[in-house]
């Protein structure tokens, strides 16, 4: 049987990334997905029903898998994060330990949010699991912070936190992620981040000018510790490899509209 990378979250934003640059290059994919494949899919790689939380497929997933890519991703807190990728490593001891490949989230341990404490836990299971890894830490994609502009400016005006983000493309994220998933097993991988850190209401009046919307943009000290993590720069990664697309450049192309 011909090796296969296999890579989890294979529909959503970074996984279909990854999965289009592992094609190009002549590489044997089969996507994870909990779904069936629809009818219209273009049929170049395989497809693996299998879902993490149940275990239901996965370990025929597994079969022939030489790397995996896991982008996975349980968002509704620690506990199903953290399971999804117990129940991953589980089967790829089973079925000889293939190199695994995680995405994980800058500075996930200076921000407490339950959603980044899930995936600190999946980095301390994979880290002590014997299957040999690498773990890449990216900043939030542009497609995550032109959404969470879209949901604020439907209000009359943009609230939005005090404090800075450094997005980066996830088309470059995925491009790192298949050059560590080609290589040999690396560890903890420098962060990749983009190439700019910008306030948060700087950012939104690009997305609004960007997107020819005109609201007024407030931001706001908000109580809480998030908030005051947001604000002091603690989600902000110290010496980052720097992507090259900015967030305004990102826009004006209509990536990913
Ligand atoms: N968004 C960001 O800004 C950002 C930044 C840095 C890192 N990351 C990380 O990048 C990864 C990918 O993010 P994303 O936004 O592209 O995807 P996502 O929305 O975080 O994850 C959704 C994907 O996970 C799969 N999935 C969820 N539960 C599953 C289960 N029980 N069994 C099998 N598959 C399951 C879904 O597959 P099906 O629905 O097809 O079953 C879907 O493809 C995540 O790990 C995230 O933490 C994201």
């Amino acid at each position: 049987m011909q090796e296969r990378t296999l890579v989890t979250g294979a529909t959503a934003t970074l996984g279909r990334e990854v999965v289009a640059r592992l094609l190009a290059i002549g590489h044997g994919v089969r996507v994870m997905s909990r779904r069936p494949r629809p009818a219209e899919d273009p049929q170049h790689y395989e497809w693996a029903v299998a879902d993490l939380t149940t275990g239901r497929g996965v370990a025929d997933a597994m079969a022939g898998v030489r790397t995996i890519v896991h982008c996975a991703s349980g968002r509704s807190g620690r506990q199903k994060e953290a399971y999804i990728t117990r129940t991953l490593l589980e089967a790829a001891r089973q079925a000889g330990s293939p190199h695994l490949v995680y995405i994980s989230i800058i500075n996930i341990d200076q921000v407490p949010l339950a959603y980044y404490r899930g995936k600190l836990a999946s980095e301390k299971l994979i880290e002590e699991s014997g299957v040999p890894f690498t773990i890449l830490r990216a900043a939030q994609f542009h497609d995550l912070v032109r959404s969470l502009f879209a949901g604020a400016a439907k209000l009359p005006v943009m609230p939005l936190p005090t404090g800075r983000l450094q997005p980066v493309d996830v088309r470059e994220v995925a491009d790192r992620l298949v050059e560590l998933a080609l290589g040999e097993p690396g560890g903890r991988v420098r962060d990749l981040a983009g190439p700019e850190i910008r306030d948060t209401g700087d950012l939104a009046r690009a997305y609004l000018r960007i997107t020819g919307k005109q609201r007024p943009v407030w931001t706001l000290k908000l109580p809480g510790k998030l908030f005051r993590a947001l604000r002091e720069g603690h989600n902000i990664a110290r010496d980052p490899d720097r992507g090259s697309a900015t967030f305004e450049s990102w826009l004006a192309e209509g990536a990913h509209r």
